[in-house]
């Protein structure tokens, strides 16, 4: 097995369910790669057992490591990944990742016969088979959590606090934190805002007699076009900006048009480490159950999704064909709360 891109609490968890599953009920040898696709690529690997993974099931981030490699960066990588598995007599491989390693997987298994099987892990919520993905309730808590230690030291201080919480194409973070924590305004990627609206929606809030604000901002909230400047960073081996930085932008657009002090706070990887929350753990053990079975049953180029309460199979091409994005109702849903 590997981990892929962004690491995320429950991690830990998914690789020991499907250690002790495998060794413990089918027989099977397990090995991990290291640090995602790098590890078949370059063939860096250990030994994984019940001795190996105990004790892991509260820790966060990945025992495996985690890069952002991607093993279709040249043409090689896809021989390099059979090699790799041939060298070590592999039936299979089990990806732990989201949409970036998942992809990867689907694209070894569709387009190159590669026996591969995914397990979805993402703190952003954003795939598409799966309900909810492990991490997002573990970083919804860190986010919550600060918005409401925030919310003292901006009533004390009559300011408005910006707090950016990661969230590159969808906002459930932003969204679900922001109700569970209070905010005025939330801005999430689905839905370019207006910053005169922002400033609107804290003016409002003055004019009522509460003198502080708190403004949720997803990392990838964007302004409607030719409304306010907005800086590109540089691009993973995904192709992906690399984001952070609107939460300071709207900073000094707020403070400047609405004259009210504004702090920006940005969370950042802290939403990503730590240990994972109860749901997290049990989420990803019964994804990593699910997982080692169905490689048992060689169901190769599936994955398994919550779906409701229940775990069940999905193809792998599914999973990552489209992302789970806020839809427009939820976010309506949340607007009441705003000013
Ligand atoms: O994909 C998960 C995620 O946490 C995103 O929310 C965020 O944009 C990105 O990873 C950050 O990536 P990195 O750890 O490479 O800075």
């Amino acid at each position: 097995m590997l981990t892929g891109g962004g690491d995320c609490p429950g991690l830990n968890a998914a690789i020991r369910a499907i250690v002790r599953k495998g060794i413990d009920v089918y027989g099977h040898a397990l090995v991990g790669f290291r640090d995602g696709w790098r590890g078949p690529m370059e063939d860096l690997h250990e030994e994984l057992t019940i001795e190996s993974t105990r004790g892991i099931l509260p820790r966060g981030g990945t025992i495996l490591g985690t890069s952002r490699t991607n093993p279709f960066k040249t043409g090689e990588g896809p021989g390099r990944v059979r090699e790799a598995m041939a060298g070590l007599e592999l039936d299979g491989l089990i990806a732990i990742g989201g949409e970036d390693t998942l992809g990867a997987a689907a694209r070894l298994h569709g387009d190159h016969g590669v026996p591969v099987l995914g397990v979805p892990k993402t703190i952003d919520n954003d795939l598409a088979a799966t309900d909810v993905t492990f991490g997002f309730d573990t970083a919804l808590q860190v986010a919550t959590e600060a918005i409401d230690r925030l919310h003292t030291t901006a009533e004390s201080h009559n300011r408005v606090m910006v707090v950016e919480v990661m969230g590159r194409h969808a906002g459930w973070l932003a969204l679900h934190s922001g109700l569970a924590g209070g905010g005025d305004v939330i801005l999430i990627p689905e839905r370019p805002f207006d910053i005169e609206e922002v400033c609107r929606l804290i003016n409002r809030r003055h004019a009522r007699g509460r003198y502080f604000s708190i403004v949720v901002a997803a990392e990838g909230a964007m302004p409607k076009e030719g409304t306010m400047e907005v800086v590109e960073g540089e691009k993973d081996e995904f192709g992906h900006v690399r984001l952070g930085g609107i939460g300071h932008r709207l900073e000094r657009e707020i403070e400047g048009r609405t004259g009210f002090e504004t702090r920006a706070v940005v969370l950042g990887h802290i939403q990503r480490g730590g240990t994972p929350t109860a749901f997290d753990r049990v989420l990803a053990t019964r994804l990593g159950v699910a997982a080692i079975d169905a490689a048992n049953d060689g169901r190769w180029g599936t994955m398994p999704a919550l779906r409701g309460t229940r775990i069940e199979l999905v193809p792998l091409s599914e999973a990552v064909e489209s992302l789970r994005t806020v839809p427009a109702e939820d976010y309506e849903a949340a607007s009441p709360f705003f000013g």
